[in-house]
């Protein structure tokens, strides 16, 4: 055998070691959904210096922190008044020692501290619990001054913003005075402070650049409607989430008097979908199944996977929904399953492994349970109760090409959720599409178009690419240069871009399809879909078959 030089071995080392170092350093970047504790599900307004203290305590001693739960986040409530000088103070009788001193002891407990405020000037709690303290205290107007104040002063590293003085009375552009506030927040604070946009619904994708997680929904509540609602607001927005920012469910209602099954679902689904995990119950009295479901360490594994995704609808079916994801290594073989059951009655799951982009003899792992399941091949196959999950991770022996990618799973460039446009991009339910869903007014302007940027090909290569849509309806728009003829879509393939138009029009219902030969290259690809000038018609999905 050839012998090695010391040179070549040297060499060999540090390229090793710069790559596994560049390896961890990408895994490293992209920081998983957080995790603590926040008081208002329980406490509202009601909270004080000993209770926090205690909570924080509690998070150690439950063996919590252990787990990775790190934050002890102070919601609304804490406000005393702002003085003549601008300056806030603290609640007098709830925290007669001030802010500082919270922070300090979260910290001295090896824990982070999180702190609440509103964008307007005055906070819900003003408008929703009475709180009169809650007047005039927002950031409106005091932006670096409260900054300064949080984060160099009082030390606290976390915050939520919410919008109800913002939006309720000051009638502002969210945009804009979220971004005010952020910028203000970084010119002040040279530390990365985890940053929470409380907007009550997804507000548009400009969100990711100020905010580490953002509200999708109004205000949870220890109900399963309130459960079933913020999940269905969540399940078509993973695209809008990665890179260490996330759709944010709300803080956690588990242990606060849902079913069993129903508390596994929401804490589950959290999990895979990867929300921020903030325990809303009382962590000195948490009730051992609760702690049990809560430090479940498969669960926290699925969120804070170093992938940071959230699970996408895969298949709708009898009324249950199968999300998936991958987790630990990008198109590996072993994913993360959820199976949804939001019905009132038993749901019977039958999901090809094809659709997981799986094949071969597939083991399965239920990870509540935690317990292995006999290996597969072909079907995953299970009945999940009423309001229940199985939250699995699957393991195939072959990554199959994807065929079908969904209109509903891409990034939509201008949705938002804040109901304020007319006719703006958004999804609609259709009972012939694929995954029963699709999306609705996309074209118009060179900005409104869907992006897969996962559309991956082995090989590369020419693929089919047939495009499923809503067949157009005849005077629908009101507007009246809308006409049917006027209906394109401009389709991108990693740049190369295509025109199709002549849609079908007949007023029957279902979908229909329309054909180009595209080609691939090895790896991801990103797709788009839109039309500068003009409306595109309803998409369903679109498929891709290699040309033989
Ligand atoms: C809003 C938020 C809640 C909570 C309250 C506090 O309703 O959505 O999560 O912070 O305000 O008043």
């Amino acid at each position: 055998m050839k012998k090695l030089s010391i040179e070549k071995v040297l060499a060999f080392m540090v390229c090793t070691i710069a790559f596994t170092s560049n390896l961890n350093a990408q895994i490293r970047s992209i920081d998983p959904p957080i995790m603590g504790w926040s008081s208002w599900n329980t406490y509202r307004v009601n909270i004080n210096e000993d209770l926090i203290k205690k909570q924080a305590d509690a998070m150690v001693s439950q063996g919590l922190k252990e787990v990775g739960y790190s934050f002890v986040n102070v919601d609304d409530g804490f406000f005393g008044y702002r003085d003549e000088k601008g300056v806030l103070h603290a609640h007098a009788e709830r925290f007669p020692n001030g802010m500082k001193p919270i922070a300090d002891y979260i910290h001295s407990l090896g824990l982070k501290a999180g702190l609440y405020s509103e964008a307007g000037a005055n906070t819900c709690g003003s408008i929703w619990d009475a709180d009169k303290n809650g007047i005039g205290v927002g950031l409106y107007g005091y932006e670096r001054q409260d900054a300064d104040l949080f984060f160099n002063q009082w030390g606290f590293d976390f915050i939520k913003i919410d919008y109800c003085g913002a939006g309720q009375q000051l009638e502002l552009d969210e945009k804009e005075r979220y971004t005010t506030i952020v910028n203000a927040i970084r010119e002040v604070c040279d530390r990365n402070i985890s940053l929470n946009i409380c907007r009550w619904a997804y507000p548009g994708t400009w969100v990711k650049d100020l905010a580490r997680s953002w509200r999708i929904s109004g205000d949870i509540a220890p109900t399963w409607g309130h459960i079933k609602h913020i999940v269905s607001k969540n399940l078509y927005l993973s695209a809008f989430a990665g890179n260490g920012h996330y759709n944010d469910m709300d803080m956690l209602e588990v242990g606060r008097g849902l079913k069993p099954e129903e508390d596994e679902t929401h804490f589950g689904l959290w999990c895979i979908m990867s929300s921020p995990l903030m325990i809303g119950c009382d962590l000195t009295t948490i009730p051992e199944a609760t702690l049990k479901l809560l430090t479940n360490p498969e669960l926290i594994a699925l969120n804070q996977d170093p992938l940071g995704l959230q699970a996408y609808v895969a298949q709708y079916e009898n009324g249950g929904y199968t999300l998936v994801k991958d987790i630990k290594q990008k198109r590996g073989k072993v994913r993360a399953v959820a199976l949804y059951n939001p019905t009132d009655t038993i749901c019977s799951f039958r999901i090809p492994l094809s659709t997981l982009e799986l094949s071969g003899k597939t083991k399965i792992r239920d990870l509540v349970l935690r317990k292995d399941e006999r290996p597969v091949q072909d079907f995953i196959m299970f009945d999940v109760v009423p309001h229940g999950v199985k939250i699995l991770r699957v393991e195939g022996e072959k990554r199959i090409e994807p065929i079908r990618y969904e209109a509903e799973q891409a990034y939509l460039n201008l949705f938002d959720d804040l109901g304020k446009r007319k006719r703006g991009v958004t999804f609609m339910p259709s009972s012939y599409a694929s995954g029963k869903m699709t999306v609705i007014n996309l074209g118009g302007q060179e900005d409104n178009y869907a992006q897969w940027d996962n559309v991956y090909s082995k090989k590369g290569g020419q693929y089919l690419m047939d495009i499923y849509y809503v067949p157009i309806k005849k005077g629908r728009s009101s507007i009246k240069e809308r006409e049917i003829n006027d209906y394109r879509m401009e389709i991108s393939v990693n740049g190369n871009m295509f025109c199709l138009k002549d849609f079908e029009s007949e007023e029957s219902k279902g979908i229909r399809r329309i054909q180009h030969t595209i080609n691939l290259k090895k790896g991801y690809n990103t797709i788009k879909i839109g039309s500068r000038y003009t409306w595109v018609p309803d998409l369903d999905c679109f498929t891709l078959t290699p040309k033989k």
